[in-house]
């Protein structure tokens, strides 16, 4: 805790965006887009996933600069094996919507960008899955401790959650 996760909020922060009733586009890296991350940080990526709640019919949005995006299996991510994607894109703007829950395994498609840890693993929640977490309201533990600490990240937290607690009025 502390000023390295400060520094994944303001580097990583979200680009909720909303696209029709209940569905977002999280935008990925902030400013700095999707990019090799500092060899200090190189678990920015999945730090900020698992920050985040995504929902099957969310989308992710990855901006960059000579290179690429791959969606790939489990055993491929750990490998960084980029051979067989599911998933490809280059065009420096690529969006990739969850049509399913469970788990996706993102990784660049440049030569040793994914060692050097410009990968992510995102988990998609169903619907059901969202709204059990949110009236349990224990799935993320570490806000109300973070909050208390960081006005800032109080901030940060109620402007991630606005558009969310719109989204569910949809349903
Ligand atoms: C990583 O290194 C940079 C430059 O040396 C420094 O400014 C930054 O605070 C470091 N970040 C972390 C999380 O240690
Ligand atoms: C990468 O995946 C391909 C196809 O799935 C496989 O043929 C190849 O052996 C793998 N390479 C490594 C280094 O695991
Ligand atoms: C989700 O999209 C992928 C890629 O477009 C497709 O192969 C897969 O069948 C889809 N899954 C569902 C459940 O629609």
């Amino acid at each position: 805790m502390g000023s390295k996760s400060m520094t994944v909020l303001l580097l990583v922060t979200v680009g909720a965006i909303i696209c029709h009733v209940g569905c977002f586009t999280f935008e990925v890296g902030g400013n700095d887009g999707w990019v090799v991350p500092p060899a200090n940080d190189s678990k920015v990526y999945n730090d900020w996933a698992s920050e985040n709640r995504f929902r099957v019919g969310d989308a992710i949005q990855f901006r960059y600069r000579k290179d690429s995006v791959m969606a790939v299996t489990e055993a491929e991510y750990k490998k960084c094996n980029s051979t067989r994607p599911i998933f490809f894109s280059n065009t420096g703007d690529s969006v990739y919507r969850f049509n399913h829950s469970g788990s996706f395994y993102f990784i660049s498609g440049v030569s040793g960008h994914c060692e050097k840890g410009q990968k992510m693993i995102v988990k998609v929640m169903s619907h059901e899955e969202a709204w059990g977490s949110e009236k349990g309201g224990s799935s993320q533990p570490s806000s109300s401790t973070a909050a208390a600490s960081f006005p800032l990240f109080q901030a940060f937290a109620a402007s991630m959650l606005t558009p969310y607690l719109f989204s569910c009025a949809g349903f």
